[in-house]
Parts: C-alpha cells; sequence; structure tokens
C-alpha cells in the first residue's frame, strides 16, 4: 500500500472533526484513516458528513493500547500522522488529573513508538498555547522560546507530551513538528468550553457562569484556520520545530459573553460571576510570526464574523447539541458549576 495514508487521532472531537472534514474536501489523494475512541468528548455526528470508502475509514480505539495502534500502522499503511486525541478540557482535568496523564502523557508516547516502528513519514503533534502559563496584561506574546511554564494538570499533561515528541526527534530522529495553538472557536465544540456553554445557555435563558472578575484573556481563532494551520505545519513545517498558531485576536471573557448576549437577542441580567476556576490564567498571546514566516500562516477568518456564525451554528443545530449532552457530559457540568464554581 503506497498511497499516502494519514492517520488522523482524536477526529470525532472539535478540531479533529474540522481537520478531517478539510483533508477530505482539499486533499482527495490522500487517504484518511481517523482513529477516535468515542469518549464523551468524541461523537460520530461531527463526522456525519464523511462517507466511508477507499479514501476514507473510522476506526473505535484507544491511542493508549500499542498493540492496537501497531496492527492499524501495518494494515493501513500508515505514512503521516496528525495527532490530536487528547483529554482537553482544563476544569475537568481539576476535578481529576488521571484520564489527562493516560491519554495525553501515555498515549502520546504510545503513539510516537508505533510511529518510529511504522516508520511513518511525518508526525505532528497538535499542543497548545497553555503550555506557557500565564501573561501579564503587558507582557508580549508567547514566542516559541518562552519557557514552559504550565498550570494547569491538562497544561501540564500537554506541556510533557510536546516534550516526549520533541525527544523522539531528538533522540530517534522520528521526523516530529508540534504545533501549539491558541483558543479555538466554531461549530461542532462541546458545551463544555466557554463560547458553545455561553451560547446555548443564552438560547435556552439560562444563567452565564463567569468565572471571577471575567477579565481574563483569550487569543481567539477560528477553527477552520487552525486546521489550515495544521495542514501547513504537515506540508511546511521545518522537523524538530515547534510553530506557535493563533488568532491575533486577544479578547477579555466579558466582552466575549456580551457579543453572545448581543447576538441571542439577550440582556446582561443572564450573567452570574461565579468562583474562579482555581490557578486561572490571566492572560494568552500567541506571537505567531515563525509560522507567518515559514508557513505562510494567517488566520483569516474576523472574529465578529466567525462568531456570528458560530451563534446562529447552535441555533440551528439542536439536535446535535441534544445528541452530545450526554450523561457524563451532564455529571461534569452538574458536578463543577454546582459545587466547584458557585461554593465560593
Ligand atoms: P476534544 O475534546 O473536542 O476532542 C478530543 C478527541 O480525542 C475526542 O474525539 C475524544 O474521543 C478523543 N480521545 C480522547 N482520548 C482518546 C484516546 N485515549 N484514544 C483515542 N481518542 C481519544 O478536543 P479539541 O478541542 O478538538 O482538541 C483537539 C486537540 O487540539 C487536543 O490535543 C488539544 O489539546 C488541542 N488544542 C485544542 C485547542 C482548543 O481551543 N480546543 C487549542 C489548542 C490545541
Ligand atoms: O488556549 C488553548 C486552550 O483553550 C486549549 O488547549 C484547551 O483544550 C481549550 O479547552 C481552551 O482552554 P481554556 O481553559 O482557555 O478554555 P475554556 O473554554 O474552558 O475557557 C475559556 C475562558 O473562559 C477561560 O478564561 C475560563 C473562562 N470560562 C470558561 C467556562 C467554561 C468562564 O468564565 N466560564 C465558564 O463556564
Amino acid at each position: 500500500m503506497s498511497k499516502t495514508t494519514y492517520l488522523l487521532t482524536g477526529g470525532a472531537g472539535f478540531i479533529g472533526s474540522a481537520l478531517a472534514l478539510r483533508v477530505a474536501r482539499t486533499r482527495p489523494e490522500v487517504r484518511l484513516v481517523v482513529l477516535d475512541a468515542l469518549t464523551y468528548a468524541g461523537h460520530l455526528e461531527n463526522l456525519a458528513e464523511m462517507r466511508e470508502g477507499p479514501s476514507y475509514r473510522f476506526v473505535r480505539g484507544d491511542i493508549c493500547d500499542r498493540e492496537f495502534i501497531d496492527a492499524l500502522f501495518k494494515e493501513e499503511g500508515i505514512t503521516q500522522v496528525l495527532h490530536l486525541a487528547a483529554e482537553s478540557h482544563v476544569d475537568r482535568s481539576i476535578l481529576g488529573a488521571e484520564a489527562f496523564v493516560r491519554t495525553n502523557v501515555l498515549g502520546t508516547q504510545a503513539l510516537l513508538d508505533a510511529s518510529r516502528a511504522a516508520q511513518v513519514q511525518r508526525f505532528v503533534h497538535v499542543s497548545t498555547d497553555e503550555v506557557y502559563g500565564a501573561l501579564t496584561p503587558t507582557d508580549p506574546p508567547f514566542t516559541e522560546a518562552t519557557p514552559l511554564d504550565p498550570t494547569s494538570p491538562y497544561a501540564a499533561s500537554k506541556a510533557s507530551s510536546d516534550l516526549l515528541a520533541l525527544a523522539a526527534a531528538k533522540t530517534h530522529h522520528l521526523d516530529v513538528v508540534v504545533t501549539r495553538c491558541s483558543n479555538n472557536y466554531g461549530p461542532r465544540q462541546l458545551p463544555e468550553k466557554l463560547i458553545p456553554l455561553m451560547t446555548l445557555n443564552a438560547l435556552e435563558g439560562k444563567k452565564l457562569p463567569v468565572y471571577g472578575d471575567g477579565q481574563q484573556v483569550r487569543d481567539w481563532i477560528h477553527v477552520e484556520d487552525h486546521a489550515r494551520g495544521i495542514l501547513l505545519a504537515l506540508d511546511r513545517g521545518q522537523s524538530g520545530r515547534v510553530y506557535n498558531l493563533g488568532g491575533e485576536c486577544e479578547k477579555p471573557n466579558l466582552w466575549i459573553v456580551s457579543q453572545i448576549l448581543a447576538a441571542t437577542g439577550r440582556g446582561p441580567d443572564l450573567i452570574e460571576h461565579v468562583k474562579d476556576r482555581p490557578a486561572h490564567d490571566r492572560r494568552y498571546a500567541m506571537g505567531i510570526e515563525r509560522a507567518r514566516s515559514e508557513l505562510g500562516f494567517s488566520p483569516e477568518v474576523p472574529f465578529e464574523q466567525g462568531l456570528r456564525e458560530t451563534v446562529e451554528w447552535y441555533r440551528t443545530h439542536r439536535d446535535w447539541c441534544d445528541a452530545v449532552r450526554t450523561e457524563n457530559y451532564k455529571s461534569h457540568i452538574d458536578r463543577w458549576y454546582g459545587q466547584t464554581a458557585r461554593s465560593a
């Protein structure tokens, strides 16, 4: 089997599904294998537009299962890996870090080892700005040389996986590229994250739980821009190198919430300031000069347009919203907002 075959892990999640759809749309010559364990965060509804056939196959499986992954690499003739599978929610990592260490650290190492054994041509490890820790309001944006200083168990597990991926490049000459991206938004993001949670709560006339003073700043990027950046890193990235990706769009949380209220026709009476997240990073901002000059990357979706379209997507996809709000989802929401956030 000599055809270019991508293994995309975490493809039933938010960013993974956007990337899978983009690969299918823009690279018909590529065969795509999506691997996903379908945890509480993975939903086949996200891949409903994909048709299984010679160019695309979905496989349910766990990246931590080395024997299974080895067999998959062999059977499918994987040539490139796009690694997105992870536990991704900071609040959940505060409630319990074990799953984060298992998937993000051990799972990444298993995949690196399997990729080395299968002699894949390139491994793109998709990471996050959270590995750098927090900026003060006056600090310059993160660069790839900013020291790693993660604060949450999620961020620490991602920083660990970044270091393991870079070590595989140095020690074993595995062709690895690491991307670190800022906060994504767009369709199909699970409503445990800020924008979809606030959007659905506003649409349903529920309270919008803003952590602390709501002046924390995030650098927002549309998921389609992130997916494009990952493919640019795959095509043009230098082996062993890290690339920051971001939207150059710093916004405080309260401002985001006010935009969502305006887009849904609701008033500020829905805002409820709740207990702050422990070790809540005050500000993220990504310096993307390296990605701009070496990959030709820049964000394209204007935030106001992207947010308007995203709110509209949630308004018109209530079936999807009902399908993803599973018992696991609901029990996290009850536990976090019931016991942690509100019990100041
Ligand atoms: P998500 O939670 O929506 O999706 C994660 C996917 O991984 C799910 O489909 C889940 O079923 C799958 N998965 C989890 N454990 C698995 C395992 N052991 N084996 C196989 N599959 C497993 O996450 P997301 O927001 O789409 O993030 C995807 C990646 O991008 C993550 O690595 C995350 O750290 C990174 N990232 C996310 C953002 C963001 O803003 N969401 C920003 C930068 C980087
Ligand atoms: O920066 C990239 C990271 O962005 C990714 O690596 C993570 O996978 C992704 O979850 C996201 O992490 P954040 O913690 O920044 O995202 P979240 O949507 O959970 O929160 C965004 C901001 O909104 C943060 O300052 C916390 C705040 N917040 C969040 C929720 C869910 C609230 O004020 N209230 C809420 O109910």
